[in-house]
C-alpha cells in the first residue's frame, strides 16, 4: 500500500544491536556517575545557574539527534549543578535514597510498559506489587483488612488519605468537616486538604509543646469549639517525625482522642514511618499502628528513587469505596485480587510496586532494618558530639534519625544575631563541599538541623559533619 507517507521515518523501533549498545552507554555513565558521588561537591554549582536555565530553552526538535550528545551535557553539566541529594554527604531536608536496584527495576518496568491499572492486564505483575503493600502492612502492625496505594509521593498520599476519609466521615456534607493539623505538620497536608475539598478555615492548626510536639489540651479545645459552633470534627493528623525538628507527636494518646470523639486519625510517617520496620526501635512510634491511615514515604525511608510514596488504609473498604469505579469497555471488577484502579485514582499508571518489590527482594528486609538501625544510632551518637560542641545548643534531640539546635555566644545577645549565626553555620559547612545541611525556620528562632536517611550516609560523614561544625562554629563565635 502505498500511502505517500515516510515509512522510514515513521518507524520509532530500534534494532536490538542499538538498544544493546544504548544501554550500555547509559549504564556506564551510571556507574562512573555514581563512583563519583563521594568526591563529588555535595551541593552543586549554581553561579550563573539562572543565565544556564534562560540557555536551555528550546523549541521543539524537528530532527533528531544521537544519544551522546544529550547524555553528554546531562551528566557533565547538569546533572551536577543540583543539590546532592544522593550523595554520602547530604543531610539536609530528608534525604530520598536511589538504591540501584531500584533505578533497574524502574527501567524494566518502564521498558516493558505493561499496563498494571487493571489487575486482569498484568495480573502476576499486579500481585508483585500487592506483595509489597502487605510487607508494608505488615511492618505496620496494621490488620489484613487494611489497603493500601503507591502514590507519587508522601502529599498526594495525604490527599488519599484526606479523601477517603472525608468520604466515609462527611459524606456530602463536606463544608461541615474540620480537620487538625499541629503547627509542625508538612505543609502539603493544608494543600491536599484544598485538593480534597477541606478549605483553609475548616483546618485548625494546634499548637505544639517544648519538644515541638502536638498539644492534647490545645487539641482537645479546638475540637470542642468548633463542635460548640456546630462543625462536625473529622480528622486529626499526627506526626511520626516532623520535617523541621524530627519530632513523633504523642501517637497513642492522639489515638485515644481519636477514638473518643470518632475521627480519623492519620500519621504522617513520610519521614518517620519506617523506622517501625524495626523491632527495636517499635516502642519510638508507638501508637503509630492504631491509626486509621499511614503516609509512607518509601524514596525516604525505604531509600528508593524520588516518586514512591504510599498510603495505608485500615478499612480497606473505605480506600475501595473512594476510588471503585467501572467502565463498560474494562474487564468487570474482581473483588479477589488487589486491583490498583479499585483502590487509588490513576487507571493508566507505571508499576511502581516492581521498584519496591525487586529492591527488598535484592536485599532482603534484614538489610533494610540494619541500615535504618545504623541511621538511628549515627544520629544519635552525632547529637551527643554536637551538643558538646562550644556555642550549640540543642533545642531537640532525635526521637529518630533528626536532630536541631542552634548557635549561641557572648556576642550573639539577640534572638536576631543567633539565627543569622545559624544560618551561617548552616551555609559554611555545606560550602566546604562534603556535608550539606540546612536549617528551618521554627517561629521566630532558625534552626540548623541534621537528618540521616541517606542509606549512603556513614560513620566517616558524621565524623566530618562534626568536625565540619566543630571549626565553623568556633570561626564563626571568634569573628562576632
Ligand atoms: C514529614 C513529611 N510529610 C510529608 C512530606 C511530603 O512528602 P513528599 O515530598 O513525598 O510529597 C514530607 C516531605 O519531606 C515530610 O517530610
Amino acid at each position: 500500500m502505498d500511502t505517500g507517507l515516510d515509512v522510514d521515518l515513521a518507524n520509532l523501533d530500534l534494532p536490538a544491536e542499538q538498544m544493546q549498545a544504548m544501554g550500555e552507554d547509559v549504564l556506564a555513565r551510571i556507574v562512573a556517575h555514581l563512583r563519583g558521588l563521594p568526591g563529588a561537591p555535595i551541593c552543586g554549582d549554581f553561579t550563573g545557574i539562572e543565565d544556564l536555565c534562560r540557555s536551555l530553552r528550546e523549541g521543539e526538535p524537528e530532527s533528531g539527534a544521537s544519544l551522546d550528545s544529550l547524555l553528554a551535557p546531562l551528566f557533565a553539566d547538569w546533572v551536577p549543578r543540583s543539590f546532592g541529594t544522593p550523595g554520602p554527604g547530604y543531610l539536609a531536608y530528608i534525604p530520598g535514597g536511589g538504591v540501584y536496584p531500584a533505578a533497574l527495576a524502574s527501567f524494566i518496568a518502564d521498558a516493558v510498559n505493561r499496563y498494571t491499572g487493571i489487575w486482569q492486564a498484568a495480573p502476576a505483575l499486579v500481585q508483585l506489587e500487592a506483595n509489597t503493600l502487605e510487607w508494608l502492612r505488615d511492618w505496620m502492625q496494621f490488620p489484613t483488612s487494611a489497603r493500601g496505594l503507591y502514590t507519587p509521593g508522601g502529599s498526594m498520599a495525604m490527599f488519599n488519605a484526606i479523601a477517603s476519609a472525608r468520604e466515609q466521615r462527611l459524606g456530602t456534607d463536606i463544608r461541615a468537616g474540620t480537620l487538625y493539623v499541629s503547627s509542625q505538620s508538612h505543609h502539603c497536608i493544608i494543600k491536599a486538604a484544598r485538593l480534597a475539598g477541606i478549605a483553609h478555615d475548616r483546618v485548625r492548626v494546634i499548637e505544639v509543646d517544648a519538644q515541638y510536639r502536638m498539644r492534647l489540651d490545645a487539641l482537645c479545645a479546638a475540637i470542642d469549639a468548633d463542635r460548640a459552633a456546630g462543625l462536625k470534627p473529622f480528622m486529626v493528623f499526627s506526626n511520626a517525625g516532623t520535617t523541621n525538628t524530627g519530632a513523633v507527636d504523642p501517637l497513642d494518646a492522639v489515638a485515644d482522642l481519636a477514638e473518643r470523639e470518632g475521627l480519623w486519625h492519620h500519621v504522617d510517617g513520610a519521614y518517620g514511618g519506617f523506622f517501625h520496620m524495626v523491632p527495636e526501635l517499635r516502642h519510638l512510634l508507638s501508637g503509630l499502628s492504631r491509626a486509621d491511615s499511614l503516609t509512607l514515604d518509601p524514596h525516604k525511608g525505604l531509600f528508593l528513587p524520588y516518586g514512591t510514596g504510599a498510603l495505608l488504609v485500615r478499612d480497606g473498604e473505605a480506600l475501595r469505596h473512594l476510588h471503585s469505579s467501572s467502565a463498560g469497555y474494562l474487564p468487570a471488577n474482581q473483588s479477589e485480587f488487589y486491583d490498583p484502579a479499585q483502590y487509588g485514582p490513576d487507571l493508566s499508571r507505571g508499576f511502581p510496586g516492581l521498584r519496591v518489590w525487586l529492591t527488598l527482594k535484592f536485599f532482603g528486609a534484614a538489610r533494610y532494618r540494619a541500615a535504618l538501625a545504623e541511621k538511628r544510632a549515627l544520629a544519635v551518637w552525632a547529637a551527643e558530639e554536637i551538643s558538646r560542641i562550644p556555642g550549640i545548643v540543642m533545642d531537640a534531640w532525635p526521637d529518630l534519625s533528626l536532630f536541631a539546635f542552634h548557635l549561641e555566644g557572648a556576642a550573639l545577645d539577640t534572638l536576631e544575631k543567633q539565627n543569622a549565626a545559624t544560618r551561617a553555620l548552616m551555609q559554611n559547612v555545606t560550602a566546604r563541599g562534603q556535608i550539606m545541611m540546612t536549617g528551618a525556620q521554627v517561629g521566630e528562632r532558625f534552626l540548623g538541623r541534621v537528618c540521616v536517611l541517606s542509606f549512603r550516609a556513614r560513620q566517616a560523614q558524621m565524623d566530618a559533619c562534626v568536625e565540619q561544625l566543630r571549626q565553623e562554629a568556633a570561626r564563626l563565635l571568634c569573628s562576632e
